[in-house]
């Protein structure tokens, strides 16, 4: 059977458009925190297949979704490069931070594919459980993205601490994102090779970044990703997802070769059906509070979303990641709402 979300990115109409959600295996499901309190720590969760491959066909089996998206996270990359990253309750990720050129030069030059072996296992598992109808999304983070947390060592509001670095030795800041465009690659060539059907590259912070610099390191090392994987996987697809891009991301989708983008619930849509889906097919673009919210605001929000782009190649899904406060009974909601 024909996987309706890979015929969207080849560029065709589907309805109803295919839906999943950014970060639908979490916290805000029960059965996760169930099987994330027998694992242990949220790594070893991640590295172990069995329980990474449950994780991820949990919310697909509860809601019906279109696709099932790899359970993992983009901090793996920073560890399989040598970095100590460890995952705080309550806190999020932390990382040994890089102040300086020296503190990276001390990191591996190449992932180090061994320990991102369960990953692609889970992949192998989820591949044989899935049924046929539902794709397989791998991911990784954007090299902007994944290096402004090396940097700050967290998440911050803003990530100043990577900007920064990038102003004052944009030489040594290169570097970095050269090592992170190549672990990349090579990252998702393999979970593509494991059966991964399509791939996303989470660029959540793309939009702290001036038009320079977000062309300099968001565009450019994402298009050079795309086309690196392309030239190892010629039928690969990949989802490109600037957050925050705004009016940049027409220069996104002109230099980048995705099969789709995904829109944050920021842009106006207008602009994004005129200027985007005009040359890519789009996915997004709920406010993940919105889902939250539920009631008449979360039914207007799902009318217009699909007025604006259900017309044309489109995957429904939010325009950031699902947050643990989501209620259930907002998805079903909104599944009804778009499916009928
Ligand atoms: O989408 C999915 O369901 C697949 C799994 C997935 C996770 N992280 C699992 C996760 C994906 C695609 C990601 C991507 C990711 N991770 C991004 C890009 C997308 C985005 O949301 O911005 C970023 C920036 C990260 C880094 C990260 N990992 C942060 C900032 C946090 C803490 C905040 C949070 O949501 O908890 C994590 C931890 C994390 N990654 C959890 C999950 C399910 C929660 C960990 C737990 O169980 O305690």
């Amino acid at each position: 059977m024909d996987k309706t979300l890979l015929t969207v990115l080849d560029g065709d109409r589907q309805s109803p458009p295919p839906v999943w959600l950014m970060r639908q295996a979490g916290r805000y499901l029960p059965e996760y925190r169930a099987l994330r309190a027998k694992a242990g720590g949220f790594l070893d969760l991640v590295f172990a297949p069995e329980f990474a491959a449950e994780v991820t066909l949990q919310p697909v089996r509860r809601f019906g979704f279109d696709a099932a998206i790899l359970f993992s996270d983009i901090l793996v990359v920073p560890h399989a490069l040598g970095q100590q990253v460890r995952f705080s309750v309550g806190e999020g990720p932390l990382l040994d931070p890089i102040a300086d050129r020296t503190a990276f030069e001390r990191l591996n030059s190449e992932v180090d594919h061994k320990v991102l072996a369960p990953v692609y296992e889970t992949i192998r598992i989820v591949k044989q459980q899935l049924e046929p109808s539902v794709a397989l999304l791998g991911f990784c983070g954007a090299p902007w993205t994944v290096a402004s947390y090396m940097i700050a060592g967290r998440g911050t509001p803003d990530q100043a601490p990577a900007r920064l670095f990038a102003y004052r030795d944009a030489a040594a800041f290169a570097v970095l994102i050269d090592v992170l465009v190549e672990a990349s690659v090579s990252y998702l060539v393999r979970q593509l090779q494991a059966g991964a059907d399509a791939v996303q590259i989470f660029d959540t912070w793309a939009g702290v970044l001036p038009p320079d610099q977000f062309e300099r390191w968001c565009i450019e090392p994402t298009r050079r990703i795309a086309e690196l994987v392309h030239a190892q996987v010629p039928n690969a697809k990949i989802i490109g997802f600037p957050r925050g891009a705004g009016a940049m991301l027409a220069r996104y989708v002109e230099k980048v070769p995705v099969n789709a983008v995904g829109l944050d619930w920021m842009i106006d849509k207008g602009f994004a059906r005129e200027r985007i889906q005009s040359r890519v097919p789009v996915q997004g673009n709920l406010d993940p509070l919105v889902l939250v919210a539920g009631g008449v605001a979360l039914d207007r929000a799902v009318d217009a979303t699909m007025e604006a782009f259900a017309k044309g190649p489109f995957i429904l899904n939010l325009g950031h990641g699902i947050v643990p406060e989501t209620p259930i009974e907002h998805i079903e909601q909104m599944l009804k709402r778009v499916r009928g």
